[in-house]
């Protein structure tokens, strides 16, 4: 029942630690290499608070002037930092805006494709295409878009999406009568971070005049380190990008960017003014009103966390972090691959592992309960098709060798 009278707040707080903890997953422990990391900071948290403690609501430029410019400023920041084209600074023809997940920034680039896809063609005749291996938020984000075709294109022996077989799917469609609208491609997908041809498929979204949307939802952080840049080459070809900062920037969730190469089409398509939303400042046409870059009107400080984050590390503090996290994630690589019990199912470009038992499926699914089991360490257990193996993401902003020995004890023991 919930409470009539009020209740004093060290109440609250002992049930907070006595019945709610135990009911956790411990996201923020060294010891978890499940799914991707939702890494966080001091920093970060800090920076949570502060804004939910200034209470800012950032729909307009006007309603929250510091905020609208700190977002702008952070995410231009970030452009350099990531080596991203320069044109997707907000001083440039695009921009970059903070949304909660990377599911609202690939559902937002689909509602864009859309909309410029529909003035030649009818809605019905629209197909999204990605691959076999995208994240399931591609699916979502067209069918809550009103797609009503998606093609899942095949993928290599390294799970990377093929070209050919993007640009057969989208012909045939042609020649069907149907429109290609818009094709999701991924630095790093969800399975084993595979990583698709960037500038082949951007070459063919030109060929064919679709959108191309980016999805480096995990992956996107480690574009700091210069030397992971070369996976998304020929970016400057797509017409938008994710990453979740919420991922592997030691940012709490949810921060997720969303960046575009030229932000007319995008707020052509969300901007819709009634009178209680103008004003003299907007109309000036010198302001972003974040409020047309995304479905929500309403939208918290979410910049200043990150503002925090990027200024108490420094980039160097970040790479210092993320390439930790690489070199744990080919030491532990290195173990599997020098062990006959193992075998590696899919390269490591950044800091995710996946292995599985050679027994075969059941081993491997035992040793990952086992693992899980441990207490002390978290994986996922996965499939790609009928084949299981195991997924070891590094991330966590506290992981270090020790963490990863004591994993290794019980990966040893129980296979
Ligand atoms: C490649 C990829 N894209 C999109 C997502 C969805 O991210 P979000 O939870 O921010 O919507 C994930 C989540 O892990 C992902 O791995």
């Amino acid at each position: 029942m919930a409470p009539e009278q009020p209740e004093k707040f060290s109440e609250v707080l002992y049930d907070l630690d006595e019945v709610v903890m135990d009911g956790l997953t411990h996201w923020q422990s060294p010891g978890w290499f499940g799914y991707f990391p939702a890494n966080a900071s001091f920093p970060s948290i800090l920076g949570e608070l502060a804004s939910a403690g200034l209470g800012q609501q950032g729909m307009l430029w006007s309603t929250s002037p510091a905020s609208t410019e700190i977002e702008s400023r952070v995410l231009d920041w970030l452009v350099d930092l990531l080596g991203l084209p320069p044109e997707w600074k907000t001083t440039g023809p695009g921009g970059g805006v903070i949304q909660m997940s990377a599911s609202d920034s690939t559902h937002t680039a689909l509602v864009v494709a859309r909309h410029l896809a529909s003035r030649s063609a009818g809605i019905d005749s629209l197909v999204a295409y990605t691959s076999e291996q995208a994240h399931s938020s591609i699916e979502k984000g067209a069918r809550v878009a009103g797609y009503q075709h998606l093609r899942l294109i095949e993928v290599d022996d390294v799970y990377a999406m093929s070209p050919p077989a993007l640009e057969t799917a989208m012909s045939e469609d042609l020649d069907d009568g149907l429109t290609p609208a818009f094709i999701g491609s991924a630095v790093g997908t969800t399975g084993t971070t595979a990583v698709d041809p960037v500038r082949r498929i951007g070459e063919i979204a030109k060929e064919f005049e679709v959108w191309h949307h980016v999805d480096a939802a995990y992956a996107g952080s480690a574009m700091i380190c210069p030397e992971f840049r070369h996976l998304q080459d020929g970016v400057e070809l797509a017409d938008s990008y994710t990453f979740n900062p919420h991922k592997w920037m030691f940012t709490n969730f949810d921060c997720s960017v969303f960046y575009v190469r030229d932000r007319s089409p995008l707020i052509d398509t969300l901007s819709i003014l009634p009178p209680y939303l103008r004003d003299q400042v907007s109309e000036s046409g010198q302001v972003i009103d974040y409020r047309d870059w995304h479905v929500p009107l309403g939208r918290r400080f979410r910049a200043l966390k990150l503002w925090f984050v990027l200024r108490s590390y420094g980039a160097e503090g970040i790479r210092h972090h993320i390439r930790q996290h690489v070199a744990l994630a080919r030491d532990l690589e290195q173990r599997l691959a020098d062990d006959d019990r193992f075998e590696l199912i899919a390269p490591t470009p950044f800091a995710l592992v996946s292995f599985r038992h050679v027994d075969g499926n059941d081993a491997t699914e035992n040793l990952g309960t086992a693992i899980n089991a441990s207490g002390h360490s978290y994986v996922t257990p996965s499939k790609i098709g009928d084949l299981a193996f195991i997924r070891v993401s590094i991330g966590q902003t506290h992981t270090e060798h020790r963490h990863l020995d004591r994993l290794w004890s019980v990966i040893d023991r129980a296979a």
